[in-house]
């Protein structure tokens, strides 16, 4: 295992619990707990984007929220989606050896089909005679060994897991472990100032580079162009018209 820096120095984990990203977030008034990592079997208020449930039955997936109190350039849920999402990219790689892509802004898809969401949740710190300060909790669900019948009985066709990808049953605490280490190494890079190879294997993996796309907008208006840059600060369309048109990412629901 390599030695980490970060994120699971210390890790917590329950057997049931109602979410992970709860028992993170209640960990934030101590700063002794950043990095620390929840982890548990089964949720029973698993939540993810929009207040939608996230479903899980025992020890058929990953369940993981890692409590974070980033610097204030790090503190933006771009960045955070993006590193969790190339960390989790990166842990399938190498436990199955397949590539999958984002759906922007925050899911991981192999074969069109929903492996992973990741929930980025923040809050302020108070209280003590400690500063306030920002924490974010990442929190990653990340399907395993569910079986086709389990996703049809769930109601939720496009969703899958890396079992049904690769056909045989995997073991879900190596590949968590195999993640907390990927967010470890990527987040270390992070806080190294080592933004540039992130940004551009992000937008790569999201795949629309080039093309033609219709971007939600917040407000649900949409627009649509050629997709000309992906950054973390901006998306860069060329409208019919021509003209260019610059938008936060923050400003986006969608890209399709
Ligand atoms: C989504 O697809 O909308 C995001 C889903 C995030 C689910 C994970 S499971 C671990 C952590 N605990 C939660 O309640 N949600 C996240």
């Amino acid at each position: 295992m390599n030695s980490r820096r970060y994120i699971g120095v210390k890790r917590i984990h329950w057997d049931a619990t109602d979410s992970t990203n709860f028992r993170a977030a209640e960990l934030a008034l101590d700063p002794a707990n950043a990095g620390v990592v929840i982890t548990a079997d089964l949720q029973s208020q698993g939540h993810g984007q929009h207040g939608r449930v996230w479903q899980s039955s025992p020890e058929t997936n990953v369940l993981l929220s890692a409590l974070l109190f980033p610097p204030p350039e790090l503190r933006r849920p771009v960045i955070l989606t993006a590193f969790a999402a190339m960390a989790v990219a990166e842990t399938i790689f190498q436990v199955i050896g397949l590539t999958a892509a984002i759906k922007w802004p925050n899911d991981l898809l192999i074969d069109r089909k929903k492996v992973c969401g990741i929930l980025i949740e923040g809050g302020k710190r108070t209280g003590g005679a400690s500063e306030a300060g920002s924490y974010f909790v990442v929190g990653i669900g990340l399907n395993v060994n569910q079986s086709v019948a389990d996703f049809e009985q769930m109601e939720l066709p496009d969703a899958s897991s890396l079992s049904v990808a690769v056909g045989k049953k995997l073991d879900v605490q190596l590949i968590t472990n195999c993640l907390i280490d990927n967010l470890d190494e990527q987040y270390s890079e992070l806080l190294d100032g080592q933004f540039t190879k992130l940004e551009s294997d992000w937008a790569k993996r999201i795949g629309k580079l080039g093309r033609a796309v219709t971007v939600e907008l917040a407000d649900r208006n949409e627009v649509q162009g050629q997709l000309q840059a992906l950054t973390f600060d901006n998306l860069i369309l060329e409208l019919p018209s021509g003209e260019q048109r610059q938008i936060r990412p923050e400003m986006v629901r969608h890209i399709r």
